[in-house]
């Protein structure tokens, strides 16, 4: 069992990362041999302010470490410090096929209406995502729900290209989304968008980065409906914002959703949202007096980043040097 799973470094890390993605990650360290990288690479296919993006890159890896991420289990890096990254991208850019990236959503959810004004690396960046999993022949990449298009497109390009060049050099993926309510957790401001870091309204997100006090504010504020909580969840369905809540709280609190309305059941939320909030001020404020104290020492950081790239990039050389040498690519320095 190989892990592999990256988050772009853009801004803060939210609630719906936490939950539906790095908490497990935290998880599965100690199950498999773990590779978890900042996808700087792919933060450039939107509009860049370098200074910004340094910046960024150090600051996400503090997160992962505040949030459980351990440097001594798992490979941490930045996934451009190791090359062979974008090089096995261009390799499968030439397997992937246009037809196939036409369907991804979230080009069409990005690009929005200026799809001829979108980056080609837009476009194409689910292929270095294939790449970045494919490279070190990973078995399971835990994601959140909306990745999961991404990583069944690692799939085809990975049985495509075993196909034509007669091999089995991949290891088709599979997606590995959290069960439950935090696989998609949805904006506090509007149940039917997922909470997101592109959002322009904080208030739609919990960051890492916000205060007990704003947390809980986020929380008071937060959308609903007037009518109770009800003790069946499928009493939630037509109420996405009731559904997100409880789900949230469910992933939050360790508890199956059933058990959460079973306590609340009844009442409105204004008992409901105190507790929410006191159970998301439990769980963030010590991982952000962790973040706090790692901002300290950034050298530390750059540290872990540098060891992790060194080891993936031993990893990651056989691969691609099987790549190149199965396309007939034998001049290549690393085949
Ligand atoms: P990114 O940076 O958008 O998100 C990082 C992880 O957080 C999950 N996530 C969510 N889960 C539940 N509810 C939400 N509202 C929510 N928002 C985000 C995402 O599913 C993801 O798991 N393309 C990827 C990064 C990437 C990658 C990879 C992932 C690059 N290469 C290889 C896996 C394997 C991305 O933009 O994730």
């Amino acid at each position: 069992m190989r892990v592999v799973s990256g988050i772009q470094p853009t801004g803060d890390l939210h609630l719906g990362n936490l939950l539906g993605a790095i908490l497990r990650w935290v998880r599965m360290q100690d199950e498999a041999e773990c590779l978890f990288f900042l996808a700087d690479l792919h933060a450039l296919t939107v509009d860049v302010d370098p200074t910004q993006l340094r910046a960024n890159v150090r600051e996400m890896a503090a997160a992962l470490i505040a949030s459980g991420i351990d440097p001594a289990k798992s490979i941490l890096f930045a996934h451009s410090a190791v090359p062979a990254h974008a090089e096995l991208a261009w390799v499968l850019e030439c397997t992937a096929r246009m037809g196939w990236l036409n369907r991804m959503t979230q080009f069409k959810d990005k690009s929005g209406k200026n799809k001829e004004g979108a980056s080609v690396g837009l476009f194409a960046y689910p292929v270095l995502q294939a790449a970045d999993i494919l490279l070190y022949r990973a078995t399971h990449v835990p994601v959140g729900e909306d990745q999961k298009q991404h990583v069944e497109l690692a799939r085809d390009i990975a049985v495509k290209f075993n196909t034509d060049f007669d091999n089995e050099l991949f290891v088709p993926p599979e997606p590995f989304i959290g069960g439950g309510s935090a696989a998609r957790v949805m904006s506090l401001r509007d149940g039917s968008a997922k909470m997101s870091k592109s959002d322009p309204s904080d208030m739609s997100r919990i960051n890492l980065t916000d205060s007990d006090d704003v947390i809980a504010q986020k929380i008071r504020k937060a959308k609903t409906d007037p009518k109770p909580i009800p003790g069946d969840p499928a009493l939630l369905d037509g109420r996405p914002e009731a559904k997100n809540l409880a789900g949230i709280f469910a992933a939050v609190s360790g508890e199956s959703v059933e058990q959460v309305l079973a306590r609340f059941e009844g009442q409105g939320f204004g008992a409901f949202k105190p507790a929410l909030a006191d159970a998301l001020i439990a769980m963030l404020s010590p991982i952000r007096a962790r973040l706090i104290a790692l901002r300290e020492d950034p050298a530390a950081i750059d540290a872990h980043l540098a060891a992790g790239a060194a080891q993936a990039a031993k990893l990651a050389a056989p691969t691609i040097a099987a790549a190149y040498r199965a396309v007939g690519l034998t001049h290549a320095s690393n085949a």
